[in-house]
């Protein structure tokens, strides 16, 4: 069985479709009389789902190139994200619905006489899920992502940006798939330095005939973290816009939910430890709650500790925010949060230190 896996990985090393097919077939095969066809299923529902998508990635081998560099411009992914560990408040979810629902039923559309295209601009602070919901949308819609890299497409001349801008939707154009312009700023950040106003408007231009252009099959995403330096030109052009914010309490609450899901702690299931670290966790985006929750699990794992604690996720989250522990401040920080005596003494705090700073606080009351 090891000398199918060990060919397995050399195929997916080398890019050898047939390879990988072969020998997980075979794998799967050999499971199966092995006595374990639970294994043996899952693989080949891997396969005959995932057949389909590999031979459609063949049709994008010849990536575009950036005309100076020579590097490639765009990269091209299926990504599986599971609608269970993305927290999406109602309406944003529901908007996501119905653009998927509109391209899935384009035919109706055109036959009521409604072209339409199929692009969205999402927006909002880092780490909020701009990269994610495009992930999302591609998955559900088992439709390839081609990310552009716009900082390599944005060359130093501005006359090649135009025709690497083309070649990009020439290359997604009739595909079924799903371009995904990130950092989408970049082109509107041109303005700032030091080009020519003429050459810029060429660029903004070209981007804005390109989205124009598109129909059919292709979907255009846009994420930016900076709308405002948007050319309302550009704006115009998106049939849908999403704004991505910061997570509410309640949204917190259900992102701890999805990371601590399937560990040992203290806090799932009671409120009184979950409604104050939502508190503790306001203002940060998901992708900082997940940077935080992931350190504890990693500590958790690494120093063989039983589970996951209310104290050591408060420590955690004050040590990202603050980048080192001012003794008495953080302290304070834990009493704020009720974060009891034995608690403290269990990350390592020593009594002596809590008991004096308990004393100090009667003393002020
Ligand atoms: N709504 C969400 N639900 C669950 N996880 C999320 C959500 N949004 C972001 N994350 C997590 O946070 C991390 C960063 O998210 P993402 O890359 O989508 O942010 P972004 O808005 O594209 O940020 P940037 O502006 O830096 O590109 C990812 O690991 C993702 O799993
Ligand atoms: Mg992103």
């Amino acid at each position: 069985m090891y000398t199918e896996v060990v060919k397995i990985i050399e195929g997916g090393l080398r890019g050898d479709k047939d390879k990988i097919l072969n020998y997980a077939t075979v794998l799967a095969n050999n499971l199966e009389q092995q006595g374990n066809p639970a294994l043996s299923r899952k693989i080949r529902n891997i396969l005959t789902e995932r057949h389909g998508q590999l031979t459609a990635l063949d049709n994008f081998i010849a990536k575009p190139v950036d005309t100076e560099s020579r590097l490639e411009m765009v990269e091209i992914t299926y990504p599986s994200v599971e609608a269970e560990k993305i927290v999406l408040n109602k309406h944003i979810a529901a908007e996501i619905q119905s653009f998927i629902e509109y391209y899935q039923k384009r035919d109706m559309l055109l036959q009521a006489g409604i072209e339409t295209s199929f692009s969205m601009l999402l927006y909002g602070p880092p780490g909020c899920g701009k990269t994610t919901v495009a992930q999302y949308i591609a998955s559900i819609m088992g439709l390839p992502l081609v990310c552009a890299r716009l900082d390599s497409m944005v060359s130093s001349l501005l006359g090649s940006t135009a025709k690497n801008i083309r070649k990009i939707f020439d290359f997604v154009a009739s595909r079924e798939c799903i371009l995904f312009l990130d950092e989408f700023d970049v082109i509107a950040k041109l303005r700032d330095d030091k080009n020519e106003l003429g050459e810029l408007k060429r660029v903004v231009n070209s981007l804005i005939q390109n989205i124009d252009s598109l129909h059919g099959d292709t979907i255009l995403i846009a994420a930016t973290n900076h709308h405002e330096l948007l050319d309302p030109a550009i704006w115009r052009r998106f049939s849908k816009v999403l704004r991505l914010e910061k997570p509410n309490a309640e949204e917190i609450i259900s992102l701890i939910q999805i990371i601590l899901a399937g560990t040992k702690n203290n806090i799932l299931g009671n409120p009184r430890k979950l409604e104050p670290l939502a508190a503790a966790f306001v203002d940060f985006s998901f992708s900082s709650i997940k940077t935080v929750l992931l350190n504890v699990i990693k500590n958790t794992i690494i120093h063989d500790m039983l589970s996951v604690t209310y104290a050591e996720i408060l420590r955690e989250i004050y040590m990202y925010s603050n980048h080192t522990i001012v003794e008495e401040d953080f302290l304070n920080y834990l009493l704020h949060y009720k974060v009891t005596q034995k608690e403290m003494h269990e990350i390592g705090i020593p009594l002596r230190k809590i008991q004096n700073i308990l004393k100090e606080g009667k003393k002020e009351e």
